[in-house]
Formats: C-alpha cells, structure tokens, sequence
C-alpha cells in the first residue's frame, strides 16, 4: 500500500542510486502502479525521477542505480488518489523547488485540498494525496519559517491515516511523520534512514526506532530527535536491535516467493511450537481468553480465515463461542454489543491493516476490555497497540499471498484451543512433518490438476465445517493468484441456489474431513447428478476417492490437522495454476501486501 524510504549521508555521493533502488525492491510489494526516486547534492541541487510502472521498470528507465547525491527519496505507490501515471507518481516537490517529499497512505480530504491549494496559486502537477502533503508544508513553511512547525501545521490540514518523509532541498535534515501508516527509523555509523517498511532498512542496520502515531522525526546523518505531533515536545527513545533474517529476502532455488514461503512452512510451524510452549505471552493468552466475558475475533482476508478456524477450534475442543466477523464489518456488527471485561483478538500478519485498526482503535475507545493481536511483524501499529502480543513468528513474508503467515496463524489458534483445556499439545509437534510429506508426495498430483483446472474463470471450492473457513481462503488464493473468479462457500450452502450455476464439467473443488464424510458424498453427488466436476482434498478414502474426477489425499491427517493440509494444498495449487498461466504470483496485480486504507 504504498512504501517510502528515505536516507542521509554525510558526504556520499556515489551509491546512492544502488542503495535507493536496493530498498524499492524491498519496498516492491508494497506497490508497483508507480515508482520513483529524488536524489541532492550539497549545492541544494535535485532531481526527481519518476513514471509508471514497477520499481524494475522505471528503475531501468532512468537508471536508478547510476545516481549519485548525499540524501535520497524513493517511493513506490499502489494507487488510490489518482491514476498510476508520472504525474501522480512520487516523489512530488513544491512549486519553488524548496521541498520534496512522499507518503504512504491515504488523505482523505484530498479533493478539498486540490480545490484549496489551487486557489491559494500553486501548480499541481497531478491530484496525487502526496502532492498535496508537499505543497500544505510550503504555504506552511511560508507562515513558520521552522519545518517542524510546518510538520505540526501540515498534519492539522491533512485528514487520514499516512506517514510521510519529506526534506527541505537546502538543509541536511529529513523529516519523517507517522499519523497510522507505520514506519521505522534504522540508525547506522555514517547514516540515519527512515522507511514505511522494516525490510528496507535492515539491510543497512538492525538498530531499529519504531516511530508511533502522532510523532515525527527530525533526523541528519548521525542525529535524530523523535518529537510529538501534537504539540512538538521531545520524545526520548533509543534504538532496539532487530533480529529479523533478511536472508529470507533471497530466493534460494526457487522461483517465486510463493513457493518458496509455501515450502517453508514446515520450519516456520517448528520454530512456532517453540515459542508458544516458552513465550510468556502464549501463557498470558490462555488465562486471558479464560477470564474474558465475550470474545471478538477479527482479521482482514487471510488472516480473517485463520481466524474463522480458530472459531471451529474453540468451539469443537473447548466448547467456547468466539464472535468472529472480517474486520471490517466490526463496528457495524458488534460495535454495539461490545462490553467492558470483553477480549478482542486481532490477526494480522503485517499488524497494518487499516481494517483491523479500525477495529482495535473502536474497542479501546468504547470499552475497557483487552487486545490480543495475532501478529507476525513485531514492531507493527498492531503489536504496539495490543495489551498481549502473540508473535507467529513466520519472519519474513515477501510474496503479496500470505501463506506460511496462514499455516501458523492455524497453528496459534489449534495451540490456544488444545491448552485452553488444558490438552497436551504433543501431536502437534507431528503437524511439520505432515505438511513436508504432504508437499512433498502431492506436489506432482496438485501440478496434475493445476493442469486440469488451468483454463477455468469460475469455479467453487467447497467445505463443511472446519473445512469452510479453508474452503474461503482456497478461494481467496484462486482469485488473487489465478485472477478468475472462484467462491469458497460452506457445502450445505451450495444447494440453496449456487447450484444453479452448475453445467457440464463445471469445477467444484470439495474440502472434506474424517469426520464429514457422509455429508460430504451427499454434497458431492448434488453436483455430480449435474454432471459438475468434482475434485477432492480429503483424508484417504476409497468411496469419497471413486466419486471424485480427481482426488488428492490429505495423508495422516487427522480431524484438527486436515484443515491445515487441505490449506497448504490450495495454496500450491493456486500458485501452480497462476504460474502456468504466466502470473506473478508474487505480485497479483491490483494488490498490496499491506492495506492501509479504508
Ligand atoms: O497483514 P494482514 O494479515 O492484516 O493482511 C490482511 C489481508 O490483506 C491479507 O491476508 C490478504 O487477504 C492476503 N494477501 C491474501 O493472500
């Protein structure tokens, strides 16, 4: 959803391109409507350069890497207020040339301000929210002649959620404002950095400041002082060391993030069963969800459906109720029911979901009742607002399809429900082991039906009970990586109505358990009578095997664990199909791997 990076040498004048464009590549799932870069030198000379298209594209438009300066600017943006074209793609500058800058999400008041900003005389070069950010700090600037009051001023007129970077052309100091966009401050011998995103700086360092809402950074070189938006006072915090591997960037032997991130989830699940036997935080959740008097789940896309598992978990081993909706719809679903003494548990991979904050913001506001935030970027608005914090410590997603994130975020919810009741969680340490003989026995049979299915533009995936919130997200992934049009609805559902839609082959992928299996033939036979195709995910069985077109088993699996499988199992099937189909499935076009925006 639009990333920034910015940088301050003392002197550097060569590299600087390299690094710039170094950091747009770890910003590239963040947008890839627009890309571009400012680049100074000590005369208080600059120059923009900017167009269409992705970091690679513009990047070898104008030869990022060549560029030289001592301070730089590089944004990529996943477009909302104007079109993906040079002129509303950023960096922007003001009309005398004094000031150039960026941002990262959403002002919403952005009309208002074009009309203003035009009457009071500047020159909009496009109608980009960022462009406005630009020209508010020179007419403020104008008024204060100090750019950290102008910084105060400008966020009075700006309405939304965003963090911006900006500089004054003539000064070695760069400003950076955080009001619900995240961003980070990375400090290192010889150069201070700021950015949207943690990635991009940790290849410089891992002396890392998170900046929180409501405050700004003034920064040179080799100084920074954190300072509140509201009102300018000091604010005094030092750097954590961030322990993130960035080696999880590189692509090893594997062609697309997708797979390689799918392929890691093994590991990933190890090194979670870890930490929830050891983290205090995981103990903490447990008598939490114990003392609380109703439970609200919320999440956005992904991570809402981990959660809707985690729903079917408490209730089937604890008999314990959870009211989960998509984050979205929280305040207009339960924002009137909500009570003091109530627990709200947040998922959210990146912890910036604007939908999720939404959420979490309501419920403190309204009563006084705990935040558990199921989260994988610590550091993120998310962890820093929750009252417990439960890590799922997938490190690094890349790929714009969450899928390790997915596995562990169903493996947080499987932990909490087992030890609720006190269950042992000991066969959970099988679950690794099932998912690499899964991969590693199903790969060529998913490559077989990804061919099978590679042509389709519609298709259902269908499951019932703790299969349905799988059968959501398989859908979630055909769309977003096959871009077609697929529906993951609950079993029983499909014939009141959906079954409508079937004719002749029309594919149907069913999601089945151990447990559901007559149910399951049932709903398989109302769409074979209709001469549909049926493809299953199942637990080995020879009756449900004979039905189907095409049937991958989901083996060992047992009732708790065939959800996971079965998720994991779309997950490639989806990135097989995309990849066949020429995608990047790394990249979906239109999505950002962090929604910051309403
Ligand atoms: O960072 P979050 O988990 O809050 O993101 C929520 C969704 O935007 C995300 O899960 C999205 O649905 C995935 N890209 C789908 O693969």
């Amino acid at each position: 959803m639009c990333g920034f990076f910015g940088i301050v040498f003392e002197e550097r004048n060569g590299g600087l391109g390299q690094i710039l464009n170094k950091a747009g590549e770890r910003l590239s799932y963040r947008g890839y409507d627009t890309a571009g870069i400012a680049v100074f030198d000590k005369n208080s000379n600059y120059k923009i350069f900017k167009d269409k298209g992705t970091i690679e594209e513009v990047s070898d438009e104008f030869k990022f890497k060549e560029k030289s300066g001592y301070k730089g600017i590089i944004q990529l943006r996943w477009a909302t207020f104007g079109a993906p074209s040079k002129e509303n793609a950023q960096p922007h500058d003001d009309c005398k040339g004094e000031i150039v800058g960026a941002h990262n999400g959403n002002i919403v008041n952005t009309h208002g301000l074009i009309k203003e900003l035009s009457e009071n005389g500047h020159t909009l070069k496009g109608v980009n929210d960022g462009e406005m950010i630009i020209h508010i700090l020179e007419e403020e600037m104008a008024g204060t002649g100090d750019f950290g009051k102008a910084i105060i001023n400008t966020n009075t007129r700006i309405n939304g959620d965003y963090a911006f970077i900006a500089t004054p052309v003539s000064s070695d100091k760069m400003y950076a404002v955080k009001k619900g966009s995240s961003l980070f401050l990375g400090i290192a011998d010889g150069y201070i950095c700021a950015s949207s995103d943690l990635i991009s700086i940790l290849d410089h360092t891992d002396k890392i400041i998170p900046i929180l809402d409501n405050e700004y950074v003034e920064f040179t070189y080799d100084k920074y002082e954190i300072k509140s938006l509201l009102n300018g006072s000091k604010i005094e915090r030092k750097p954590e060391i961030n322990n993130l591997n960035v080696e999880e960037i590189k692509l090893g032997g594997y062609s697309h993030f997708m797979e390689k991130e799918i392929f890691e989830s093994p590991q990933k699940f190890r090194n979670l069963l870890d930490v929830m036997e050891k983290h205090d935080a995981y103990k903490e959740a447990i008598k939490t969800i114990r003392n609380a008097n109703n439970i609200y789940l919320v999440g956005s896309g992904t991570s809402y459906h981990a959660g809707r598992l985690g729903t079917y978990y408490f209730s089937k081993i604890d008999g314990l109720n959870i009211n989960a909706t998509f984050a979205a719809d929280f305040i207009e679903r339960y924002g009137h029911c909500i009570k003091d003494g109530d627990l709200l548990i947040a998922v959210s991979q990146s912890g910036e979901t604007k939908d999720v904050k939404n959420a979490v913001d309501y419920f403190k506001k309204k009563v006084n009742g705990k935040v558990m935030g199921v989260v994988n970027v610590l550091g993120s608005t998310l962890a820093y607002n929750a009252d417990i914090v439960l890590p799922i410590v997938s490190d690094i997603e890349i790929s714009v399809p969450a899928t390790k994130t997915f596995i562990n975020q169903c493996g947080v919810f499987l932990y909490l429900a087992t030890a609720y009741s006190g269950k042992g969680i000991d066969r959970m340490r099988e679950i690794p082991a099932l998912i690499e003989d899964f991969l590693r026995k199903e790969k060529e049979h998913l490559g077989k039906l990804a061919e099978i299915l590679k042509n389709e533009r519609d298709l259902h995936v269908l499951g019932y009970g703790i299969m349905y919130p799988i059968a959501m997200e398989g859908a979630l992934k055909m769309k977003e990586v096959m871009y077609i049009h697929s529906e993951g609805m609950y079993s029983s559902e499909f014939k009141h109505g959906p079954l409508a839609i079937v004719y002749d082959n029309y594919p149907v992928i069913f999601l089945a358990t151990s447990e559901d299996k007559d149910m399951i033939i049932s709903h398989i036979n109302e769409v074979k009578t209709r001469m549909g195709s049926v493809y299953t995910l199942a637990p080995y069985d020879k009756e449900i095997e004979e039905i189907s077109d095409y049937f991958i088993p989901l083996d060992n699996a047992e009732y708790f664990t065939s959800p996971i499988l079965a998720g994991i199992g779309l997950q490639l099937l989806s990135y097989l199909i995309g990849v066949k189909n020429g995608r990047n499935p790394d990249r979906p076009r239109n999505i950002s791997k962090t929604i910051t925006v309403d």
